[in-house]
């Protein structure tokens, strides 16, 4: 069985492996667009809903990843991605795996490796939405792997999202960007809520700050192109705004935290990272130049 022809015409089947919170939201989203869906989870008792919906149960894993060229996984971590595919055994070879699976992007490289070793193409996906964004055409998903993979499903793949890219043939680079999308998240949400400890300590509403000071907290992703470009360059001299100009404004804000007996080991790792870099001869330099920090140098 590789397709069913209705109405809408010519669907491909598609397996999803791992009916959590994400899988379940790809197998809806491939029952509703009218493609013939077969499920597998662990827990069986969770492909309940699904088969409701018109989903097929599949008795065990080889039964499922027989069902149809396209298997998407999702399940909790590479490792176990890999454990239950090898219960496919010689029925992988000749599929299409779509691994939508979290991990490092060696895991990501070693499940790839394992895939393609058992005559099947591969493509890791990364998604950047939560479950119930699945298959909106805002939800972005970064793909790395096979383009042959890529191609042939691109129908199905707008189903997961409809901002969906391959951004490279490494099938670990897609993980890597998700980390680096989430890290900057992190950094920023961070930096908020130390700033609305502050606010909120001096009796000042958030909301009402972020109307007052909006732009000035949107400016901040505005100067990321240029931090890129230094990166990239490698070139991080600056005729204004140097890090000697950031380190006074950085020690206030710890000195302001510390006096209101408020968490400053935030702004305190930044005041490391300043004072240090200017110690170091590079006061007038930019801030990119804290890059080599992190990389270590
Ligand atoms: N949820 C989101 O919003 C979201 C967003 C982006 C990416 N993701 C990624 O999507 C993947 C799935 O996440 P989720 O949120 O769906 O997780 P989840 O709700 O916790 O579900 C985990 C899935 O993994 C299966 N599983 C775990 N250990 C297993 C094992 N040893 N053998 C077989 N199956 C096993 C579970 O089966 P059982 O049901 O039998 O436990 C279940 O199907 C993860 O990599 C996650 O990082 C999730």
């Amino acid at each position: 069985m590789g397709s069913t022809t209705g109405d809408t015409g010519t669907r491909t089947a598609v397996t999803v492996i791992g009916l959590g919170e994400m899988g379940t939201a790809l197998a809806g989203a491939f029952v509703e667009a009218g493609h013939p869906t077969t499920v597998w989870n662990r827990s069986r008792e969770k492909a309940a809903p699904l088969v409701e919906k018109g989903a097929r149960p599949a008795a065990d894993v080889r039964e499922a990843v027989a069902a149809g060229p396209l298997v998407v996984v999702s399940v909790k971590g590479n490792h176990t991605a890999r454990e239950v595919l090898g219960a496919a055994g010689d029925a992988l070879a000749g599929r299409s795996v779509v691994n939508l699976t979290d991990g490092t992007s060696a895991e990501a490289r070693e499940t790839a490796a394992w895939v393609r070793e058992r005559g099947a193409g591969y493509l890791h996906g990364q998604i950047m939405t939560i479950a119930p964004a699945v298959g909106s055409p805002d939800a972005v998903v970064f793909y790395g792997g096979d383009e042959a993979v890529y191609d042939r499903h691109r129908e199905e793949l707008r189903l997961v999202g409809g901002r969906g890219s391959r951004i490279a043939d490494d099938a670990g680079l897609p993980t890597l960007y998700g980390m680096a999308v989430h890290g900057t998240m992190w950094g920023v949400l961070n930096g908020f809520l130390h700033a609305a400890a502050l606010l909120t300590d001096a009796g000042v509403d958030v909301t009402r700050f972020l109307e007052q000071a909006g732009p000035s907290v949107s400016a901040v992703t505005s100067i990321l192109p240029s931090i890129a470009d230094e990166v990239d360059r490698g070139a991080y001299a600056l005729e204004f705004g140097a890090l000697q100009h950031h380190l006074p404004s950085v020690e206030d804000l710890v000195r302001e935290s510390r006096d209101r007996g408020i968490d400053a080991s935030f702004p305190g790792y930044t005041l490391d990272l300043v004072a240090r870099a200017v110690a170091d001869g590079h006061a007038d330099d930019s801030y990119s130049r804290l890059v080599e920090h992190f990389r270590g140098r």
